[in-house]
């Protein structure tokens, strides 16, 4: 099998690297997996799916509605190692986004995170060293691990401190990829994303971002809950901006190895995210309520970052501003909200 070392060309865009390749996503059916399968089978590749579709987490068959006939679905858990080896023989790039990915479930429910977040990494990563040691992968990591910044804003050489089992786990995750890189040459590349947001995320509850249950109860005709002060700072990626990430990085061999901060060109304050989704919705109100215990002590206060080293090694810049992305994400929900919400309940 011949690995796949294509240069991107701005031309063709992806177009290139991918079409007739073979790709898994683990996570495929969540909300970032999704968005990639979809770019991914627009470029002519052959796209298997892996997602557990466990009910607390993001993955949702209607995310992959447009395209169910033109992708393999395989309903397995990355836990499952023996599915891994079977998964991962064949195929060309592996896009690993499968993933716990709500913080205060981490806290409650420290060893589910473990398992997902840190073993099945390395069970994904021996199944590739095993059975397909050509494979490219791309693993999406979290700013999390940083956890409070010592500074702004907050380049790759931040010191890492997790405020939370799961930024410990995504660390451990992270790390074994590397390791596999640099030891046995497993090509692996590192995006620590940071706030993402467009079609197709968990607005279901509260257990994921704040900015999915913010445009459900927006849409709803509920008040925003912003927590805290509301000055808290954040950057927010665009969901399309992030799946052009993980292909860059995918078809490039200069960056294996490496890890790359996501970061946008507008942060906000959370007061200012609140008041613009209320102008784009027309109507609506927020409310400034004290900071919920279980969220307080894992809060990492004020949070951008830089993403320097991404635009300049793999050309890569934000090009959605969040007006925009904004606009997108709500048209969306309000088209398909019964896909991802079933009353009006709040819960
Ligand atoms: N969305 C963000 O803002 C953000 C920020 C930082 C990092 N990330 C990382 O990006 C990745 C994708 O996140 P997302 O926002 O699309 O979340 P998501 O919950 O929508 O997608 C994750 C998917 O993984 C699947 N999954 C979870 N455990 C699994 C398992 N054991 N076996 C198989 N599938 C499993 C879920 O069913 C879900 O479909 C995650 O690894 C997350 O840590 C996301």
């Amino acid at each position: 099998m011949q690995t796949a070392r294509v240069v991107y060309d701005p031309d063709h865009g992806a177009e290139l690297a991918f079409a007739g390749k073979n790709i898994l996503v683990t996570g495929g059916l969540g909300f970032i997996g999704s968005n990639l399968a979809l770019r991914l089978i627009e470029i002519g590749a052959k796209v298997t799916l892996v997602d557990s579709l466990i009910p607390e987490y993001g993955g949702n068959l209607w995310n992959v509605e447009n395209i169910k006939d033109r992708v393999q679905i395989n309903i397995s858990d990355v836990r499952d190692p023996h599915a891994m080896k079977y998964l991962v023989q064949g195929i060309d790039f592996l896009f690993n986004l499968a993933g716990q990915t709500s913080h205060t479930d981490s806290m409650t429910d420290p060893y589910t995170d473990l398992e997902i977040n840190a073993r099945s990494q390395l069970s994904i990563l021996e199944a590739c060293r095993k059975y397909n040691p050509l494979v490219k992968v791309v693993f999406a990591s979290t700013r999390q691990m940083y956890g409070a910044p010592q500074y702004l804003p907050v380049d790759e050489r931040h010191p890492l401190g997790p405020v939370d089992v799961n930024g410990i786990n995504k660390m451990a995750g992270e790390w074994y990829h590397l390791v596999y890189n640099n030891v046995y040459g497993i090509r692996s590349t590192v995006l620590r994303l940071t706030n993402t947001y467009g079609p197709r995320m968990r607005v279901k509850d509260a257990r994921q971002t704040f900015l999915g249950i913010w445009i459900r109860r927006i849409i709803e005709g509920q008040p925003l809950l912003v927590f805290g002060d509301g000055k808290q700072i954040r950057d927010f990626n665009y969901v399309d901006d992030v799946v052009d990430a993980l292909l860059r990085a995918a078809e490039s061999d200069d960056a294996n190895g490496a890890v790359f901060n996501m970061g946008a060109d507008d942060p906000i304050t959370l007061k200012d995210t609140a008041e613009l989704l209320v102008r784009l919705n027309g109507s609506g109100t927020y409310e400034i309520v004290p900071f919920p215990e279980d969220r307080k002590v894992i809060d990492i206060g004020d949070y951008y970052g830089d993403y320097r080293m991404l635009r300049s090694r793999l050309g890569w810049r934000p090009a959605t501003p969040l007006e925009d992305g904004l606009k997108k994400t709500m048209a969306y929900y309000r088209e398909h909200h019964r896909h991802y919400w079933h009353d009006s309940h709040l819960n």
